[in-house]
């Protein structure tokens, strides 16, 4: 792991001036912090949260000191809001440059205790723990895809897409297991994004926070920890900065984490790959896939008479391109 010191979390931040961000649930903890970091070094911010109280007095606090912002009510579970969201950004700007996919909630539902419903039955699971950890940053990620497309070539500078992940990402949390399922998934989608954005001088990266005393803290959860040193806000706040800033190749792609209240740590890309049988292949292949490159150009080919006898192996669940 690479510690990145406190005073080099903003070493980048002559990039964001003039560019683009879009955040989402900016009314609170690390988004309302990185709204402002953002707007401190002359970024334009788009700012959308479920609570619109909180975005408005968000993005008021920016226009204030005269920063420029622009605001919608959004819960991230709904497509539509999106696409208004980022609308909105492209239209009040003319394009969006990074993204921020950060809103996120607690565990809720108790998924591990499987109640009955008036028939005797067991109840459905409360998912929207996943709906808006997962489901909500895919359509964050989604619609940053496209509208980062839509900058101009000529205009092109600091672009990024950025997730918060957490610990749960990385170890188990007790009593939270949707939690984790939908961070973890981040982990999963990390390298599949790095593989197609990289190319396109997109950054990604997904940042993975020790708990922290933000809105998403309850009371209990502050009992529990008592005594437990937390990750303090304007660290994280600077991680998630300094991910989307960063201007080096090596830390594009990178899961970076502050396990605890000491200084952010970097964990290069190859430290989160498997290696050996069918991962060394991936790995090289998901390096070889550019752009423009076709995913049947990048794979090798094999005789029709071959192709058959592939089914059912572990070969077999990568496309392969047939020679006639
Ligand atoms: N604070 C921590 O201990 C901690 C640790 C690791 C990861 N995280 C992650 O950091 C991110 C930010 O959380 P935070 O700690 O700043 O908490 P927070 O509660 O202070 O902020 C989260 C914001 O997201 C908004 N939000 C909730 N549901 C939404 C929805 N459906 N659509 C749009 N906005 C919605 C909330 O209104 C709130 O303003 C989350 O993804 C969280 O999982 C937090």
């Amino acid at each position: 792991m690479v510690d990145v010191c406190d005073n080099e979390l903003y070493a980048h931040a002559a990039r964001v001036s003039g560019q683009v961000v879009l955040i989402t649930g900016a009314g609170s903890g690390f988004g309302k912090g990185v709204a402002f970091e953002f707007a401190k070094y002359g970024s334009k911010v788009v700012l959308g949260d479920v609570n619109a109280d909180c975005v408005k007095a968000t993005a008021d606090a920016i226009v204030d000191v005269g920063g420029e912002a622009v605001w919608r009510q959004c819960d991230v579970r709904d497509w539509d809001q999106q696409v208004a969201l980022f609308q909105a950004g492209f239209e009040a700007f003319g394009r969006i440059d990074i993204v921020i996919a950060n809103a996120g909630i607690r565990e809720i539902g108790g998924f591990m205790d499987v109640m009955q419903d008036e028939n005797g039955l067991p109840q459905k699971p409360v998912t929207d723990t996943l709906d808006v950890n997962l489901t909500g940053v895919l359509y964050t990620t989604r619609l940053g895809i496209y509208y980062l497309g839509r900058t101009p070539e000529s205009q092109r500078a600091a672009r990024a897409i950025i997730h918060i992940g957490s610990m749960a990402s990385m170890a188990a949390l007790p009593g939270g297991v949707m939690y984790t399922a939908a961070k973890t998934a981040l982990l999963g989608l990390l390298p599949g994004l790095h593989a197609s954005l990289h190319h396109q001088n997109i950054r990604t990266g997904v940042v993975c926070p020790w708990f922290s005393d933000t809105g998403i803290m309850t009371d209990a959860g502050r009992a529990f920890l008592q005594g437990v040193p937390l990750a303090p806000v304007p660290r994280v706040v600077g991680a998630i900065f300094r991910a989307a800033s960063d201007a080096e190749e090596t830390s594009d792609g990178c899961v970076w984490t502050i396990p605890d209240d000491g200084e952010v740590c970097r964990v290069p890309r190859e430290h989160m790959q498997l290696v050996g049988g069918v991962y060394t292949v991936l790995n090289e292949r998901l390096a070889r896939t550019g752009p423009r490159k076709k995913w049947s150009d990048a794979t090798p080919s094999v005789s029709k008479d071959l192709a058959p006898r592939l089914v059912g192996s572990v070969v077999s669940a990568t496309p392969v391109s047939v020679v006639n």
